[in-house]
């Protein structure tokens, strides 16, 4: 616990908004490994960008590479790890992308509410929850990194889908059966959602 700290209040999310002219907004992909939710996020921030945007992307292996990499995937630590990315994107005024398996409900629903708490100020700070949807069996079948296979054979344990849990949002804003659309259909169907929330402006 810091001690001997005090807030410094900065500039309002208000303040930033509108000298940006533009909205913030978390987009929070949520999948299995292989579900296609990286390729997705990036296809759909390099959008963004090319319409003037500004947008940025954290992934759960590159965080895994530095800010989160005293985490593991017990419980606990994919626990740390979402709570982390929640906090770090609570006040950001641009389209933040999150592309983590965020498998717990518990932790999603907990940054949900992280930006919940944040629309009582006077700048709303949209949740959007992406759940791109596979079955392990056809995730098993892409295996693009051959994870799939070493968690079979026992080598990686906790492994979300064989041997951890993936809880499936009940409600997600925006659902993508990632076996039956492209990446180029998946950003389309995301734009248009943004576009009608206005927060593509
Ligand atoms: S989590 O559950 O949200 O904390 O996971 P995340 O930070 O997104 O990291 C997932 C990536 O880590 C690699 N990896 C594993 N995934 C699941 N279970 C286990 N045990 C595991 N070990 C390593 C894997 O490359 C995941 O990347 P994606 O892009 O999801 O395939």
């Amino acid at each position: 616990m810091s001690t001997n700290i005090t807030w410094h209040a900065g500039l309002t999310r208000k303040e930033r908004s509108e000298l940006r002219k533009q909205q913030g907004a978390t987009i929070w992909f949520t999948g299995l490994s292989a579900s296609g939710k990286s390729t997705i996020a990036t296809a759909l921030e390099q959008h963004l960008l090319q319409q003037g945007l500004a947008a940025y992307r954290l992934d759960g292996d590159n965080v895994r590479f530095g800010l989160n990499k005293d985490l593991g995937f017990d419980e606990k630590s994919r626990n740390e790890n979402i709570r982390r990315i929640a906090e770090l994107f609570a006040d950001s005024s641009c389209l933040a992308l999150t592309s983590f398996i965020s498998p717990y409900k518990a932790d999603r629903q907990t940054a949900r509410e992280l930006h919940e708490q944040a629309n009582n100020t006077d700048t709303p700070l949209p949740f959007i929850e992406v759940y791109v949807d596979i079955s392990v069996e056809e995730a098993e079948k892409r295996d693009p990194k051959g994870l799939y296979k070493k968690a079979r054979a026992g080598v990686i344990k906790d492994f979300t889908g064989i041997s951890a849990p993936y809880e499936a949002p009940e409600k997600p804003e925006i659902h993508i059966d990632s076996a039956n659309t492209s990446v180029e259909e998946a950003v389309v169907i995301i734009t248009k959602y943004l576009e009608e929330r206005g927060l593509l402006k």
